[in-house]
């Protein structure tokens, strides 16, 4: 088929044949597709949509376009999870040794920061010696040994989504519901994982600002991992404003280990733990969500989470010692303490601001391939609900590049607001898509 053909059947709105999409596809695979044309389709479809079943046929095509990971030589049921991404976004790297503990086989592929979010392996990256870059040979076998492995998203896993995400990310089309969906899923399908576990972040720092997009998504993601023949639930949870205290690299490292010991910050191990019970559930090593919330709970508490971190550090070429002395982990050589200029209580924090204040400070990168500063973040002091007075450090911004400062100060000043009255806090978790069904907690979903 001509690609000319297929841009103007999207551009005037019609839905597009499998064949159509899986010669979409394979042009952007071998090559054949002028990057003009491909982003002329993209944004069509931004502009345009896609219904459910050409969002089902794009990410089969974009998933074929490279290896599936056989993992059935491993024992049990495999669980994967994913972030659809935010700020302080933590989440994967506490959660993949809790689920390990618990007697789950974690595959995890996971990506990069890019924009104002963070990225697993950028984390992962500042723990001294850490290889994320791991054959797909080792990756078997760690997860057979371990239990859990993160690493990056191999060569030969879904080509096709590389392709799109690297210009989708210079078009402005990374923003539409079909290629979000088949980007995540394309993936997570290669990956080799039997059931997921999705979190669809929603908010001001998220992809989705709204609550009726993150949920849009959500029921695109499951329905078609369901229809892969994935196990597949997605939770919806608030990213309005940063996850736990600390925005960075090695700081997020650090806080990991905290919530781990027992002491993290409440919002970050609360999600770890509802996570985690549905990993365990999906995993059938529970027979109900209290059951499986035991069991994580008691892999927090007993320290044999902490315990697999500490192997996964070991077997990935990392320093194992820094989950006893976060001290070795990299440290930035200056520091400025934000202020609160007037007494009263923090009614809100935006995360889209504190992640942009972030990458000012150099922890994340503004376009694909800038050089990352680890060890640059900022530790939130004081965030929505809490008390403040005249003069306390709201945040503490950690750099080495002082020409930098000032760009993260503004932005950061603009991120934290203070009232007179505490305002209640909103619900972490505001919705649940699962096999029978959804369960929204938070009314108006
Ligand atoms: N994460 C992905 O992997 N792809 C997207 O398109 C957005 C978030």
């Amino acid at each position: 088929m001509r690609a000319v053909d297929i841009i103007r059947a999207k551009r005037d709105g019609d839905a597009l044949s499998r064949e159509a999409i899986d010669s979409f596809v394979g042009g952007v695979t071998d090559g054949s597709w002028a990057d003009y044309q491909t982003s002329a389709l993209l944004m069509a479809i931004v502009l345009k949509g896609m219904n459910a079943v050409e969002t089902a046929w794009l990410t089969d095509a974009m998933s074929r376009s490279g290896e599936h990971v056989n993992l059935d030589h491993i024992p049990g049921i495999k669980v994967g999870k994913h972030s659809t991404g935010g700020v302080g976004d933590k989440v994967s790297i506490v959660l993949a040794p809790v689920a390990a503990a618990c007697g789950v086989v974690v595959p995890k592929m996971s990506g990069r920061g890019l924009g104002h979010t963070g990225g697993t392996l950028d984390k992962l990256e500042s723990i001294p010696g850490f290889r994320v870059a791991l054959s797909l040979d080792e990756f078997k076998t760690m997860l057979a040994e371990v239990g859990c492995c993160l690493i990056s998203q191999t060569a030969t896993i879904a080509p096709a989504d590389k392709a799109l995400y690297a210009l989708r990310d210079v078009t402005g089309t990374v923003e539409s519901l079909p290629l979000i969906a088949s980007s995540v899923m394309s993936k997570k399908l290669a990956e080799g994982s039997n059931a997921l576990v999705l979190d669809v972040k929603c908010g001001r720092g998220a992809f989705m600002k709204r609550p009726a997009d993150a949920r849009a998504l959500a029921r695109s993601l499951v329905s078609i991992g369901t229809t892969a023949g994935v196990r597949t639930e997605a939770f919806i949870t608030r990213m309005d404003v940063p996850l736990g205290r600390a925005v960075g690299n090695a700081v997020e490292i650090a806080e990991c280990i905290e919530v781990l010991k027992g002491h993290g910050p409440a919002d970050l191990t609360a999600l770890v733990i509802r996570l985690g019970t549905r990993m365990v559930c999906l995993a059938e090593k529970a027979r109900s969500d209290d059951e499986a919330e035991a069991k994580v709970r008691a892999a927090l508490a007993s320290g044999a989470a902490l315990e697999k971190l500490r192997l996964l550090i070991k077997w990935q070429g990392g320093d194992p010692a820094v989950v006893d002395d976060p001290g070795r982990l990299p440290a930035a050589a200056l520091g400025y303490h934000l202020k609160a200029e007037r007494s009263g209580y923090v009614t809100a924090l935006d995360a889209l601001l504190i992640g942009r204040a972030a990458v000012a400070l150099g922890a994340g990168r503004d376009k694909k391939g800038d050089a990352v500063d680890l060890s640059a973040g900022i530790l939130l002091r004081k965030k929505p609900g809490e008390p403040v007075t005249a003069g306390d450090t709201l945040m503490e911004l950690r750099y080495n590049d002082p020409s930098r400062l000032d760009a993260a100060v503004a932005l950061a000043k603009q991120a934290a607001v203070i009232e007179d009255q505490a305002v209640p806090e909103p619900a972490l978790i505001l919705g649940w898509v699962h096999e029978n069904g959804e369960t929204m907690f938070v009314a108006g979903m």
